[in-house]
């Protein structure tokens, strides 16, 4: 089963700019740089990587889960880096929902972050990271023109599990890792920022060689070439493309249990 994201790997057009953003004000450890990559400890199960690239760049969507009892602390961080946070319509920067909160920014590639807390989730399990004090990747978005399809698509060959479903957004979930499965004609909130399909590709701790080799049958049986790396017949890491997105599954150790979840995004 998929447990969480471990790296989310995203184009820049300036690692420069990566840099000053996610280095200097988020205040994120570099721990991994060339001259046109750079990786980020995101938490310790965890990492952000781009790569700079020479291309017109459609914006991502993705969340950070911090303690609910930290919220404020991190929203003030962000405040103080000098970080503006995103405005709802009726100027309201923060959300607040059924069992939590949320606060959305930008990056220097317009990139759409967001800050999440729930109530129900037990900030014990794991150590919060980094003076953003983030927990792990909750959220990432991938739209799709056809969502039905790519959410039935995560379910049957990923094992990946909805509570709800719509025809135009779905959390599809496995562990810790919520895929945000959107119809790209359904607008980002809070600033109605159209969902054109970022060049995302998604890194997963998985957990299981049973469940890899299920995975990798599936695949098979699809059609979807796929690579591996890992010893000779085992695949301790299994990448492949679908609907426009990068794959990869990792073995992981599974991610400490964490109770999960109501559906926001
Ligand atoms: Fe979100």
């Amino acid at each position: 089963m998929i447990t969480h994201f471990a790296d989310l790997r995203l184009k820049t057009v300036s690692i420069q700019g990566v840099k000053q953003f996610y280095g200097g004000m988020l205040g994120l450890q570099a721990i991994d740089e060339s001259d046109d990559t750079i990786r980020y400890r995101l938490t310790e199960r965890c990492t952000l990587t781009f790569e700079e690239a020479a291309l017109p760049l459609s914006p991502a969507h993705f969340a950070f889960e911090v303690p609910y009892s930290a919220f404020d602390d991190s929203v003030r961080f962000l405040r103080q880096r000098g970080i503006p946070l995103l405005q709802w319509p009726d100027g309201q920067e923060e959300t607040t929902f059924e069992n939590g909160r949320s606060v959305y920014f930008r990056d220097g590639d317009g990139n759409l972050l967001e800050l999440i807390a729930h109530s129900y989730i037990r900030s014990d399990v794991v150590q919060p990271f980094g003076p953003l004090r983030i927990l792990y990747l909750r959220e990432a978005g991938m739209p799709a023109d056809d969502v039905v399809s790519f959410r039935e698509w995560l379910k049957r060959t990923l094992g990946l599990q909805t509570r709800d479903e719509s025809d135009t957004f779905n959390f599809v979930i496995g562990g810790t890792a919520h895929v945000i499965a959107t119809s790209t004609k359904r607008r980002w909130i809070p600033i109605a920022l159209q969902a054109l399909p970022p060049n995302l590709h998604v890194v997963f701790g998985a957990a299981g060689m049973a469940y890899m080799e299920d995975v990798r049958s599936a695949l098979g049986r699809q059609g979807i070439p796929y690579s591996t790396s890992g010893d000779k017949n085992m695949s301790d890491t299994l990448h492949f493309s679908a609907y426009g997105y990068r794959f990869t599954l990792a073995l992981a150790a599974p991610h400490p249990a964490m109770e999960e979840s109501d559906e926001h995004d």
